[in-house]
């Protein structure tokens, strides 16, 4: 499917905004597509009596048009005019869960065009209950046809900017209403007949629906032989971030935190104290982190480039920090849910997590599996999904991309802290100017940022190069000049040397020198800062990241300074500074205590 911007920008409106989101509503009933919030995750609107309407959110969403959506409301009054019949078993699943995270199947009336149900007889009607969704629904007063609104196959939005991620300039606007709730889809149920059949786990568990129903419920893996499976679409490619996805079992015996709870309430963190911990809690903590360690540490060890993140409980980085392995950790990426054994918080934030660690650039994610059988049954089905990546990618589907993290306006953070990375060599008007330039640029491509002891503190990024014998303000060397605009695009004809000094290595967070003699030379001079000098070679030595050659022999790296040979050696010096400065880029931000936002 060919996926087209049609608008210069979308536009996002405040959850907070009420005219703003009336002007949605007018929006959609006329023709455009909305993204709006609800309690489970973010979803795209148009209105299901049109179906060019319709057609507009597969072109958004680069999704197969054989996969029926879901039919929004804001008030119950509507149902009739969306279903032919309600049967007895849908009437109690409306009364008992709507407003809330539940989708009941039902038989479609002739006003829903075959555009919303995929050609389906049937039509899923669902009432979200967070309150902006509910605000823009009623002042919409039509079926709202709504798919989740992430870009098909990627992980589900669960946030205004992940939908703006993947949805900007291809709908008219985005309603931002703040995090989801629950974060994964509502349970679909079928109700056409007697029986309740499950064709999707969610945060309303089987045992609400038997509750309910008084009677059992099937999930439609277990519908008799015979039978057709009733959820199209579930073989395609799902939730996959564009890492792989491995899940790491939880401990036998292990009890989970809100499988059955009603409540979205996650439980009060508890960070380990090891020193005033009993055996038991020690051992416990031990089970639950250590398939993550032992499994990180033989993708290392198979590739010593390997960069992995972790979607995992607090415990688990609390044992990694206790370990205190300096090049496990330099490889490794955390996103904490809350506590390990919380079901509610981990299907919270999976989603979000999972894209979180893609903008790590790691290549492996090893997320906490959780086993039970209410919230834990739609939390392994989701990440089962995105651990089965090798899934069908439909023709046309668009190809899964490392997402580019729109921009976050510094005000999102409570507090905002700089850090800087300097580099050094000894006159300053040649390769440190070119790593100053390569590494602002790489700076820029990849921000926001935060801070890694709290996502609400944002950390602006700063770059600057000095020269150990430099003399303050000579030009940069001609050569250079012109290799670093054309390899970079970068202009650094105007900058200026600087003498490197005591203010300004207090001032960097890091110092990276291109030659090892350069490093020693700083470190011989002022001792106390050695923890922060490092050349490029033991930068990377001291991430783990070795190069051997034919022979197997380590090889440091070696950058030649290209002054006084030609053209051709100065694009290649530039070149191989930036492939190092690419590869180094997140263990840098990492040891400045940044990482991507
Ligand atoms: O929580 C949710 O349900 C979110 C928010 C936005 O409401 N929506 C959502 O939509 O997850 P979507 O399109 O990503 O997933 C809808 C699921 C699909 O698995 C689809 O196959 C199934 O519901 N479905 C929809 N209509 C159906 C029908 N008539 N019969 C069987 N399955 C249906
Ligand atoms: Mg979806």
């Amino acid at each position: 499917m060919e996926r087209e911007k049609i608008y210069g920008k979308t536009k996002l409106v405040s959850g907070a905004d009420s005219n703003g989101i009336k002007e949605c509503a007018k929006h959609l009933v006329s023709g455009e597509v909305v993204a709006f919030p609800t309690e489970t995750v973010y979803g795209l609107g148009a209105n299901a009596f049109d179906a060019g309407a319709v057609e507009k959110i597969f072109a958004a969403k680069g999704r197969p048009s054989d996969n029926p959506l879901i039919c929004h409301i804001g008030d119950k009054a509507l149902i009739k005019d969306i279903v032919s019949e309600i049967t007895p078993l849908a009437q109690k699943l409306i009364d008992a869960f709507m407003p809330g995270p539940v989708t009941v199947i039902m038989k479609k009336s002739d006003k829903i065009p075959a555009e919303v149900t995929a050609g389906l007889d049937t039509v899923g009607v669902r009432m979200p209950s967070d309150p902006v969704a509910n605000e823009f629904l009623k002042a919409c007063n039509v079926p709202v046809a709504a798919p989740s609104a992430n870009l098909s196959g990627t992980p589900s939005p669960t946030n205004a900017r992940a939908v703006m991620e993947d949805m900007d300039g291809y709908v008219y606007a985005v309603i931002d209403g703040g995090d989801s709730v629950f974060g994964l889809e509502s349970t679909v149920v079928d109700a056409t007949g007697e029986k309740p059949v499950i064709l999707r786990p969610g945060a309303i568990t089987k045992a609400d629906i038997e509750a309910c129903a008084s009677g059992e419920a099937a999930f439609a893996g277990t519908l008799e032989a015979g039978q057709t499976p009733k959820a199209p679409g579930m073989k395609y490619r799902h939730y996959a971030p564009f890492a792989n996805v491995e899940i790491m079992d939880m401990p036998k015996g292990a009890v989970l935190i809100g499988d059955e709870a009603d409540d979205a309430a996650p439980s009060e963190v508890k960070k380990p104290d090891f020193d005033s911990m009993s055996e038991d809690d020690r051992q416990a903590l031990v089970d639950i982190a250590s398939p993550f360690i032992h499994r990180e540490k033989e993708l290392l060890k198979a590739n010593p480039f390997a960069r992995v993140g972790i979607f995992a409980g607090v415990e688990v980085k609390a044992l990694y920090e206790k370990l205190g392995d300096k090049i496990l950790l330099a490889h490794t990426e955390f996103y904490e849910y809350g506590n390990a054994l919380d079901v509610r918080s981990a299907a919270h934030s999976l989603f979000e997590g999972l894209r979180h660690l893609d903008c790590q650039e790691v290549d492996t994610i090893l997320a906490q599996g959780l086993n039970g059988g209410g919230m834990a049954t739609a939390y392994m089905n989701r990440l089962e999904k995105a651990a089965g990546k090798k899934g069908e990618l439909l023709p046309g589907m668009p190809k899964p991309e490392r997402p580019s993290r729109g921009e976050l306006p510094l005000e999102a953070f409570k507090d905002t802290f700089t850090a800087q990375i300097l580099f050094a060599d000894d006159d300053n008007t040649c390769l440190s100017q070119a790593c100053e330039a390569i590494m602002t640029g790489l700076i820029e491509k990849n921000a926001p940022y935060d801070m890694l002891v709290s996502r609400d503190i944002g950390c602006e990024l700063y770059c600057e190069s000095a020269g150990i014998t430099a003399s303050d303000g000579a030009v940069c060397d001609e050569g250079i000049i012109k290799a670093v605009s054309e390899e970079t695009g970068r202009n650094i004809s105007h900058c200026r040397s600087t003498r490197a000094d005591p203010a300004l290595y207090d001032a960097s967070d890091i110092i990276i020198t291109v030659r090892d003699e350069h490093a020693f030379e700083i470190i011989k001079a002022f001792p106390q800062i050695k923890d922060k000098v490092f050349s490029l070679s033991t930068f990377a030595a001291s991430c783990g990241l070795v190069f051997k050659d034919a022979n197997g022999r380590l090889v440091s790296v070696s950058i030649p300074d290209p002054r006084g040979e030609n053209e051709a050696t100065y694009s290649h010096t530039v070149k191989a500074l930036k492939a190092w400065l690419e590869l180094l880029f997140p263990y840098l931000i990492k040891a400045v205590g940044a990482e991507r936002a």
